[in-house]
């Protein structure tokens, strides 16, 4: 058994106060206290999944992924150590600031930190959103994805996906290089793209209303230079998004509506159509690149590339009525 998802997320950055603002009134989540130089988020019942660091140098990250128990963590060391990847097992005060029973770290192939961990703790008392949103899909889905920015694309894919077992879920090759991974029935847990510079580009979290996101998107538009990436919806897990620049130098994704697959029977492939079915205007994109993204969505559009809303009970009403768009396509193998 390896990894189950990803479980937590921290980053050095010296503005605690513009963290605290932005990821409760804007993103909804709830903000723990702890002193001066640290501040960590909840977004479930879980004691932390985001954690901010004032001591850690500005732009450093670390990612925490979970294992199901002991054995499974001494079983991924052993195959890092057999790859060639020096572990550490880290002590007990760093598993207790974590809010975990048992913790490693090693480095991937370009430097960034990585964690393991099982046992994660529970809060005592119920999550506590920032503002009024309905929560954060999570659970065995993990907290949300993360997308790296990398030199090269191969030793990465080959670290992730030979030596931690990640799956390939699908790819794209222009606007920009980008491949997506999977390591539950999240679409991906984990993205890749090509910049030739290592970095974070994005967290993203799930929200489980679409309202919610609306409404994190117009506390976006009233700050000024927040939006990253205007609201879309993602071609390959069918998310409907906005980015939001964070007081650091990289992004969170508020989405809603991600689809699942099954890890077992999925194929990856190569998408055509770009990033995105509609929106996701990106600022960050170098102008040529942003027209030939632009093109690509004229041309999906074209198309009429489209995809079902992908919902849970309870947040969703069936109408009445038959759909010929529906009926035509219920049938098709999945993508
Ligand atoms: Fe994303």
């Amino acid at each position: 058994m390896g990894l189950l998802g990803l479980g937590y997320a921290g980053f050095g950055a010296a503005e605690l106060d513009d963290w605290r603002e932005f990821g409760t009134t804007l993103v909804g989540l709830q903000a723990v206290e702890h002193g001066n130089s640290l501040l960590t988020f909840r977004m479930d019942d879980r004691k932390q999944r985001i954690v901010i660091d004032r001591v850690a140098p500005e732009g450093s990250r670390f990612f925490g992924w979970e294992v199901a128990d002991g054995a499974a963590l001494d079983d991924l060391a052993a195959r890092l150590e057999q790859a060639g990847i020096a572990v550490t097992a880290e002590p007990q005060a760093l598993a207790d600031a974590r809010h975990v029973r048992g913790l490693i770290s090693f480095h991937d192939p370009e430097g960034n930190r990585l964690e393991a961990f099982y046992g994660a703790e529970i809060d005592a008392t119920p999550f506590k959103p920032g503002r009024a949103i309905s929560g954060f899909r999570t659970g065995p889905l993990g907290l949300g994805h993360a997308v790296l920015t990398v030199q090269r694309i191969d030793p990465m894919m080959a670290f992730y996906v030979d030596v931690l077992g990640f799956g390939l879920s699908d790819y794209i090759l222009k606007p920009f290089r980008a491949y997506f991974f999977h390591v539950n029935p999240r679409h991906h847990s984990l993205a890749l793209i090509e910049t030739g510079k290592s970095g974070i580009h994005h967290l993203m979290v799930e929200m489980f209303s679409l309202d919610d996101v609306g409404q994190a998107y117009d506390v976006a538009l009233s700050q000024p230079d927040r939006i990253g990436t205007s609201l879309g919806r993602h071609t390959n897990d069918f998310m409907t998004s906005f980015y939001a620049r964070t007081p650091s130098s990289f992004m969170i994704e508020c989405g809603w509506g991600g689809r699942e697959i099954d890890p077992a029977t999925w194929q990856p492939y190569e998408m055509q159509d770009g990033p995105s079915l509609w929106g996701h205007e990106r600022v960050w994109l170098p102008a040529r690149d942003r027209e030939l993204a632009r093109e690509m969505r004229m041309h999906a559009a074209a198309q009429g590339r489209r995809a079902p809303v992908q919902v849970m009970q309870g947040n969703f009403k069936l109408m009445s009525g038959t759909c010929p768009w529906w009926d035509g396509v219920r049938n098709e193998p999945a993508r």
